[in-house]
């Protein structure tokens, strides 16, 4: 069996590439496969792991069989809460997911079409004609919106607004350097970050306590959210779930979806501003459409937009899965304990899959189906993003309902790096353009 090709090594080789994949992860994973082919050995600070971008090791990770893998996700504990499905395993993680994945699908959540729409017409009709916009100021507060009401059932605007500050500071409190460096996580008497941040988590469980306590008042009413259906939950002795669990989800679920979804959006509207032959062929898609959520949910070329944002800025540029046991997956042999990294950056960027990688096409989409081994923005397998289908509805619903109403300009179009902000990435500096009117 061929040997693995590997990254040269080390505490300082270690350190680097932690670094590099941290400040700028497309041109780390650009070099590397470029050296090293589509599968390589390398060493992050967190110890050696395998990296790959092959389709087929891919399909091994995600198509195979699932008690194979843990994902140790602890990193991220101090934010989602110890109860979240993020940190749970085996069969508690799988209970989680069979409570979880069902109202992000179908007709459910196409239910939440006219949240989206509204929260989009809401937050755009303060823009002014002439001004720089902050595009992810915008895009944020749309689908912070769209949670709260549509996850969580919250429809008086006073409550919307305490939680969007509590969730800001909230994630403001802990970056990427508190997470990254867990012996500062200590309550030095009520000073310093950590405790700075642990005062943020209580402000947001209080608020998010009162919302649980007005579902349970609520029950056996008509809310069709996400939180009345976890609370009518009940497990196989017909025990509901515990208040400090269910928050825990609420927590997880504004992590995990909210400046995801937005950042997307906001890279969408960057590209098709710098691509305006994908902005005049989409707005004629657009003309096309009723403008009824539904409707846009439908339209190919939108569809195919987002997933080409998805594809160029992947939200998550590495995913991780450890071997419970020893495995062979592509033909090549692992131990127990091997830290595999499915890296969407390379197979994304993959000028086999994806020619002239770089371009923003959205056409490569209607024109050929990619594998769920090849395009892989939610990841896979059983830890596949449980909000995957309603963040593409979101964006199509929010981008196809902004479009028609504005016209915005990019000024200068300058590069923007991708870089990482704790797990997720971000673009440096965020985008910007300009408002042209309505
Ligand atoms: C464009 C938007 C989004 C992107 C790119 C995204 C991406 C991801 C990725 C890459 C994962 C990890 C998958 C893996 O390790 O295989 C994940 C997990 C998850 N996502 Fe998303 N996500 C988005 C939106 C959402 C939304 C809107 C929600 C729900 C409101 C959501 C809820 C979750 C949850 C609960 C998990 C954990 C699943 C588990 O551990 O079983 N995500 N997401």
């Amino acid at each position: 069996m061929e040997r693995l090709p590997e990254v040269p090594g080390g505490m300082a080789g270690a350190a680097l590439t932690t670094w590099r994949l941290v400040h700028d992860p497309v041109a780390l994973m650009r070099d590397l496969a470029a050296r090293h082919g589509r599968t390589f050995r390398m060493a992050l600070l967190d110890g050696p792991s395998v990296v790959t971008g092959d389709p087929a090791m891919i399909a091994d990770i995600f198509g195979g069989e699932q008690d194979l893998f843990d994902a140790p996700n602890e990193i991220v504990g101090p934010l989602v809460g110890d109860g979240s499905i993020v940190l749970a395993g085996g069969a508690r993680h799988k209970r989680k997911r069979k409570l979880l994945a069902p109202p992000f699908h179908g007709a459910r959540m196409r239910t939440y079409g006219r949240i989206v729409a509204e929260a989009t017409a809401r937050h755009s009709a303060a823009l002014v004609s002439g001004r720089e916009v902050a595009v992810l100021g915008v895009t944020q507060r749309i689908s912070l919106e769209v949670i709260l009401r549509a996850v969580f059932g919250i429809r008086d605007d006073a409550r919307v607004e305490a939680l969007r500050v509590a969730i800001d500071r909230n994630v403001a409190g802990f970056p990427a350097w508190l997470m990254f460096l867990p012996f500062l996580h200590v309550d030095a008497g009520g000073f310093g970050p950590w405790a700075r941040y642990r005062d943020t988590v209580r402000a947001l469980v209080a608020l998010l306590r009162e919302e649980v306590e007005r579902g349970r008042r609520e029950a056996g009413g008509d809310r069709q959210d996400i939180l009345a259906m976890l609370l009518a939950a009940r497990d196989e002795d017909g025990a509901p779930m515990p208040d400090d669990e269910v928050i825990d989800e609420l927590r997880t679920l504004v992590i995990a979806g909210h400046e995801t979804t937005a950042t997307t959006m906001g890279w969408a509207l960057w590209q098709l501003h710098r691509n305006p032959s994908v902005l005049e062929r989409l707005r004629a898609e657009l003309a096309t459409a009723p403008g009824e959520p539904e409707a846009l949910a439908r339209l190919p070329y939108l569809a195919a937009v987002c997933d080409e944002a998805l594809r160029l800025h992947p939200i998550v540029p590495i995913f991780r899965r450890r071997l419970t046991r020893a495995a062979t997956l592509a033909g090549h042999a692992f131990p127990a304990g091997t830290m595999l990294h499915p890296a969407v950056l390379i197979t994304h960027f993959d000028p086999a899959i994806y020619p002239d990688p770089l371009a923003f096409r959205p056409e490569r989409f209607l024109e050929r189906k990619y594998s769920p081994y090849e395009f892989i923005p939610f990841g896979g397998g059983n830890r596949r993003c449980v909000g995957a289908a309603f963040a593409s509805f979101e964006m199509q619903v929010a981008l196809g309902t902004l479009l028609p109403a504005h016209r915005f300009r990019l000024d200068a179009d300058t590069p923007i790096r991708l870089a990482m902000n704790g797990v997720t990435t971000r673009p440096v500096g965020g985008v910007t353009l300009r408002y042209v009117g309505r």
